[in-house]
């Protein structure tokens, strides 16, 4: 029995304006699972994932990843452990090169010369971006800038990957590419999504936060089709969509 990826314990939290955002979240998420994070805007989705890996500090209760808590102590270590992919790519790509992008992190981390160029490599190819190495982030696609932007934080071999809102603005196709990809990858996932029959197909596990705590972790087939919980916490399936329709997203082992 290995320990979680991440464990989130009586996690409370106010802003400096004395607004209230989380109000004691608990829940732990093992490793090799895909969770999905729902929850109307303002329920302190964002908020929850700045703590993850101490973008911000300063509430009550604890984080751990992989045993290891998130606090000023080990703040490089704790980066590297938790990849967070934010939801717009032009945040994370500032390099000339796709490869540099995806260099930049491990070259910061210490890594050198084969040892590096095999890193980038890897991680290019997890997200079938292997043959844009040499060019510049802005002259791809924004489908092709965000895989790339998954790649720089797999690049760091992290122990979770965070994802906020990895389907918004991506075209049919787009989306249905990163979704193999995702579901391709051997990591321990939390995706933040209000896109319900994305969580569906990906994740077998879902949280809702609603105003601050969890008010709902389980199933996500089972969540989608309590239409009382739905209503509750303001989700909305896309009209005519019927979770029980789809086939769960098949748990790893
Ligand atoms: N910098 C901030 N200062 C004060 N309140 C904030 C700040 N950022 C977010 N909030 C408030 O905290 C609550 C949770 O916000 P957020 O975590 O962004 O929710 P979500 O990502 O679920 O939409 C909201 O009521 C929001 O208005
Ligand atoms: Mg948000």
């Amino acid at each position: 029995m290995s320990t979680a990826s991440l464990e989130v314990s009586g996690l409370a939290f106010a802003y400096p304006d004395g607004h209230q955002a989380l109000f004691g979240v608990d829940f732990s998420v093992a490793r090799g699972e895909r969770v999905a994070l729902l929850g109307p805007n303002g329920a302190g989705k964002t908020t929850l994932v700045l703590h993850l890996n101490g973008i911000l500090t300063g509430g009550t209760g604890t984080v751990t990843v992989a045993g290891l808590p998130v606090g000023k102590q080990h703040m490089a270590e704790i980066r590297r452990r938790v990849g967070i992919v934010f939801q717009d790519p032009d945040d994370q790509l500032f390099m000339p090169t796709v490869r540099e992008d995806v260099a930049f992190g491990p070259a910061a981390a210490g890594l050198r010369g084969p040892e590096l160029e095999e890193r980038v490599d890897r991680a290019l190819g997890r997200v079938g971006m292997a043959e844009f190495k040499d060019r510049p982030p802005h002259h791809l696609s924004f489908g092709q800038r965000r895989r790339v932007a998954v790649a720089t934080v797999l690049a760091m071999e992290p122990e979770i990957l965070v994802l906020d809102e990895p389907s918004s603005n991506l075209d049919p196709a787009s989306r249905r590419e990163l979704a193999d990809i995702l579901r391709s990858l051997d990591v321990t996932l939390l995706m933040v999504t209000h896109d319900l029959p994305y969580a569906l197909e990906l994740c077998p596990r879902s949280l809702v936060l609603s105003d601050g705590v969890i008010a709902a972790d389980g199933g996500t087939a089972d969540l989608l089709a309590d239409d009382a919980l739905m209503r509750a916490h303001r989700l909305e399936l896309p009209y005519g969509f019927d979770p029980r329709s789809v086939p769960a997203a098949p748990g790893r082992s």
